[in-house]
């Protein structure tokens, strides 16, 4: 049975330190495509939610000698004894049919609050490895994710022999390192380029573009779900 048979939810996790900013504007604007396309919404914000982005020993139950991270969260999984926060948020990922990871682009890749989500949620034993295998056998097959995110700067320096390299090529280690890993179908990215040097009559034209690219990915979403 479809898991998009009844509404179907997604999760937005979204990465920005300032409410005002284009990003955040953006991420309220897909949540409400989103609404309107009859999904249920969740939103997770990290930085609003002051989230821990550094997986270290202190969250697992006392370890003994040498530390191995995946090791003690496919035993934290088994035992029961995940961090509650972690626990928590593992849940709300593993119940959403839609998975939004809603940033400014950094560094060419995710903020690292974003990144120390994806290290401490895509649990070992919970998202893949243990009772999972990886990629199709992973935990989150079936299910859709997409990126949606703004860059400093413009569309042309991003296509193939623009001065910051193609797209696609550093959307990669995400895409396919992250994503595809832990058993989700990658949906196109949402980008809103250079959002810092628009007039507000074409920040509006911005929004508005976003909401119809959510929008048109959301409803081919539901149609092919499988
Ligand atoms: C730490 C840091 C790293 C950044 N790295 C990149 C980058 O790799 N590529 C890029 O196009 N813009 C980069 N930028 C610019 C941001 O992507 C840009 O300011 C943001 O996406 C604009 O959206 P906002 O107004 O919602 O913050 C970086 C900004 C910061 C603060």
């Amino acid at each position: 049975m479809s898991t998009f048979d009844a509404a179907p939810t997604a999760l937005i996790v979204h990465a920005h330190p300032e409410a005002r900013s284009f990003s955040t504007a953006q991420m309220t604007t897909a949540a409400q495509a989103l609404r309107d396309a009859g999904y249920r919404v969740d939103v997770l914000d990290l930085y609003s939610d002051a989230w821990a982005p550094v997986l270290d020993r202190a969250e697992f139950a006392p370890v003994e000698g040498h530390f191995k991270p995946q090791a003690e969260q496919q035993r934290a999984i088994k035992d029961g004894t995940l961090d509650a926060t972690v626990r928590a948020h593992l849940d709300r990922l593993l119940a959403a049919d839609l998975l939004v990871l809603s940033f400014p682009l950094w560094w060419f890749s995710l903020p690292a609050i974003l990144k120390g989500w994806v290290d401490r949620v895509f649990v070992m034993g919970g998202v893949f490895g243990g009772d999972y295998g990886l990629f199709g056998d992973a935990a989150l097959a079936g299910k859709r994710a997409m990126l949606l995110f703004t860059t400093g700067g413009p569309n042309e320096s991003f296509q193939p022999g623009g001065t910051l390299g193609a797209m696609d090529d550093f959307l990669f280690h995400i895409h396919r390192g992250m994503l595809e890993f832990v058993g989700y179908q990658v949906l196109d990215p949402v980008i809103t380029y250079g959002p810092a040097h628009l007039t507000e009559q074409d920040r509006t034209a911005a929004l508005e573009a976003v909401r119809e690219a959510v929008a048109r990915t959301a409803t081919t979403a539901r149609a092919t779900a499988h």
